[in-house]
């Protein structure tokens, strides 16, 4: 039998694992980087002028945006990894859909859109989401929007979707955020550009910065002090033009072969076209304080995002602390940085992670019940996890709760276990990374 199967059950797969002993060997082509690829859509889409997306993401979640702002009046072409063009409707003018607006899984996409939709005068929304997305804090977003004037309706006192949306002429604010999160530094960016006056947004620690990036790329009047946290864009009247948007590989796709070639002995893989801008390379200052040997080579900018091939090669882990002003720039890597600790020498420490709570599951509790059944040390704390490495892991029955990063993770950690692993709700992993089934099966064994 094959040592990776992938088995279709009506709506959902199981994906079967037996470990071989094979080491992993070649070279990677991951997928785009979602939050790019989320963002070259949604500018394209309110841009004036056509937008050309390469190297797009096509995962569910992508799809979802996609899906969006064609309903809102964007003509976006079929999407493919080749080329994907966008014809934008001009800041200000997306359309009332007839429909209800469903992100699906994205949190992303629901987030960021809330921002455009709030600042459209006049007209009138629906948004909502799967069940996760659903159960999803949106009040982060809501409460900075209705200090700009916004007028937004939902249960659980406007914080769950479905959310209904009546587009104001909004105001710039000044929002010291109390969380460092892209999602909700790009939503009152996003407002902002519509609103009266300047809109500045403060973070405790630095999120990713790729909305920042591309917003300058468009021609947006935007500055940014990275020192500070700090981001400012002008209000009203100024005009975005379509651009040519390449989107890099997804690093945090990256980051399950970066693991898997680390813990599993004999391995070498080269990973190509990976982005490495600095708000998301957290992952590979952990993975490097636990000893890993991974190398950048051919560093170069790729339409203003840094870029790079990253080769890794098996070592022996040990533990490490992740922690504090770290954790933004790591966020989705964390269920694989576990998977990592399970197989370091000593005890890991993850803490500062209560966002992890509220992502797509909440991945601290799935983490630590999920490794523990394959018999790891993990034990969950109110913001974290600790990881006692070293116990051999047996393979075993698992569930990815519906959430394609621990679907991964758990793929990568049954590579090393002994005994069949079953993943079940495999399916999960085309949000991000659909091919990563037929990827494992090429590098490994
Ligand atoms: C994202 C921001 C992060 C990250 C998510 C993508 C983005 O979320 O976890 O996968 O594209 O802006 P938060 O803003 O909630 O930290």
């Amino acid at each position: 039998m094959a040592a990776v199967s992938l088995t279709p059950l009506a709506d959902h797969q199981t994906l079967a694992i037996a470990p071989t002993g094979a080491a992993l060997q070649g070279i990677v082509q991951i997928p785009g980087d979602k939050s790019i690829s989320h963002r070259a859509l949604m500018l394209g889409a309110i841009a004036t002028g056509t937008t050309t997306i390469r190297g797009l993401l096509l995962g569910e979640d992508p799809r979802s945006t996609a899906a969006c702002f064609r309903a809102m009046g964007a003509k976006i072409s079929d999407l493919n990894t080749d080329c994907v063009s966008v014809q934008g409707v001009g800041l200000g003018n997306l359309g009332e859909p007839v429909d209800v607006l469903d992100a699906g899984n994205s949190g992303t996409t629901l987030r960021l859109m809330l921002g455009l939709l709030a600042a459209q005068p006049g007209k009138v929304f629906t948004v909502t989401g799967d069940g996760s997305l659903r159960s999803r804090p949106m009040s982060r977003v809501v409460k900075p929007l209705l200090q700009m004037g916004a007028q937004i309706w939902g249960r659980n006192h406007h914080n769950l979707a479905p959310l209904a949306i009546q587009g104001q002429p909004l105001q710039g604010i000044t929002y010291h955020s109390p969380i460092a999160s892209a999602q909700v530094k790009s939503c009152i960016l996003l407002a902002g550009l519509l609103a009266e006056g300047e809109t500045t947004v403060i973070e405790p620690a630095r999120s990713r910065d790729h909305s920042e990036r591309m917003l300058q790329a468009f021609g947006a009047n935007l500055t940014v002090d990275p020192e500070a946290c700090t981001v400012t864009v002008k209000g009203r009247g100024q005009a975005l033009q379509g651009q040519e948007v390449i989107v890099p590989g997804d690093i945090s796709s990256a980051a399950f072969w970066l693991v898997a070639a680390a813990i599993t002995p004999g391995s070498e893989l080269l990973i190509e076209n990976v982005g490495v801008n600095p708000t998301r390379t957290g992952v590979l200052e952990a993975l490097a304080m636990m000893g890993a040997d991974i190398t950048q080579e051919n560093p170069r900018t790729v339409t203003g995002e840094p870029v790079a091939d990253l080769r890794v090669r098996h070592s022996g882990l040990k533990a490490c602390t992740i922690e504090g002003d770290l954790i933004p720039r790591l966020i989705d890597e964390i269920p694989i940085l576990a998977v990592a600790a399970v197989f370091a020498e000593g005890t890991t420490v993850i803490q500062d992670a209560e966002e992890l709570r509220v992502k797509e599951s909440d991945r601290l509790a799935v983490m630590a019940a999920e490794l523990n059944r394959m018999g790891a040390k993990v034990v969950e704390l109110p913001d974290g996890l600790e990881i006692t490495g070293g116990t051999p892991l047996k393979g075993t029955d698992l569930d990815s709760h519906t959430d394609h990063r621990i679907a991964m993770s758990l793929a990568i950690a049954a590579l090393n276990a002994s005994g069949k692993t079953q993943i079940h709700r495999a399916e999960a992993a085309a949000i991000s990374y659909p091919n990563f089934v037929s990827t494992l099966q090429t590098v490994w064994g």
